[in-house]
């Protein structure tokens, strides 16, 4: 049996245990809106709550995985004095209820990247267990140049899997790295044509579907039993600080310079 819980910009399809969850706004690169975390947080918790659903696989499409963050919705959470990204308890913004069920997701998590995977693009991988890029895939972090800082805990875990060096050049500089690279410092799984790279995934999914399931979530459990406090406290941290940021006029300026289609004149900031 399959089912849909798709809006139009995210698709959430189910089968034989995995629930695939697909960035369907190509004309903007697959950039997320508020809408679009909100709908992904809510395909999580669903697929964490259905004792049907074993494994969950993030995909875009061949020629692109995500353009990160919506910038227009930057903007306007930038003028509305960043508040929207901060971190709160009650009406907590999309994007950290996404974040948070995505690093407390206990079942195994699998993505297919093809394409530029930007910000949270490439943040979101950080958290799960096997990801598979095709040889277009490029992964970038430019934070610092949208004058913003790190999330989903990468400032943690970036500088472990790549070592301070390699992380500070991704983190500080923003440039993109490529598929190659990222599977020499263990980012991702394996690289295979654009074409291959979506049936890859599935399969290894459909092998993990086949495991038994609570095996499964303890193994996961134990691998990451070490690190998950400081995750989630990173992750705070780190919203705190981009709250901040989002509200200043570096940020101000980087997203009004996208949008205009100039390159921003950080001399002030
Ligand atoms: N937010 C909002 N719109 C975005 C977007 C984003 N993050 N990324 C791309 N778009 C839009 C563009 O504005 C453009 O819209 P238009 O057709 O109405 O002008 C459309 O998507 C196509 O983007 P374009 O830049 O022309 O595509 P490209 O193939 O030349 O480049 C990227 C692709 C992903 C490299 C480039 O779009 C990019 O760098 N995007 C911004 C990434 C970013 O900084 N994200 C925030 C991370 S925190």
């Amino acid at each position: 049996m399959s089912t849909d819980t798709s809006s139009q910009d995210i698709l959430v399809h189910t089968e034989a245990a995995v629930t695939t969850i697909t960035f369907n706004r190509v004309d903007k690169k697959n950039s997320i809106t508020e809408a679009m975390y909100a709908a992904m947080a809510d395909a999580l918790v669903a697929a964490q709550a259905d004792a049907a659903v074993r494994v969950v696989v993030f995909q875009g499409d061949m020629a692109i995985f995500s353009a990160g963050n919506d910038i227009a919705d930057f903007l306007r959470q930038s003028a509305q004095g960043g508040q929207q990204a901060a971190a709160q308890d009650a009406g907590e913004p999309s994007v950290w209820r996404f974040l948070r069920a995505l690093a407390a997701f206990p079942k195994p998590l699998v993505a297919a990247v093809c394409g530029p995977a930007v910000g949270i693009g490439t943040t979101l991988l950080l958290h799960c267990d096997l990801v598979y890029a095709g040889d277009n895939a490029a992964f970038s972090l430019p934070f610092v140049n949208l004058g913003l800082c790190p999330e989903a805990a990468s400032s943690l875990l970036l500088p472990q899997m790549l070592g301070y060096h390699r992380a500070a050049e991704a983190l500080l500089l923003g440039e993109p790295f490529m598929a190659e690279a990222a599977l020499e410092v263990g980012l991702v799984n394996r690289v295979v044509p654009p074409a291959e790279c979506n049936l890859l995934a599935q399969t290894q999914a459909k092998k993990l579907a086949a495991k038994p399931l609570s095996a499964l979530i303890e193994t996961k459990r134990l691998m990451k039993a070490g690190q998950s406090a400081a995750v989630r406290a990173r992750m705070d941290e780190e919203g705190a600080s981009f709250a901040r940021l989002m509200a200043g006029p570096a940020a101000r300026e980087a997203f009004s310079a996208f949008m205009d289609k100039r390159h921003p004149d950080f001399s002030k900031c």
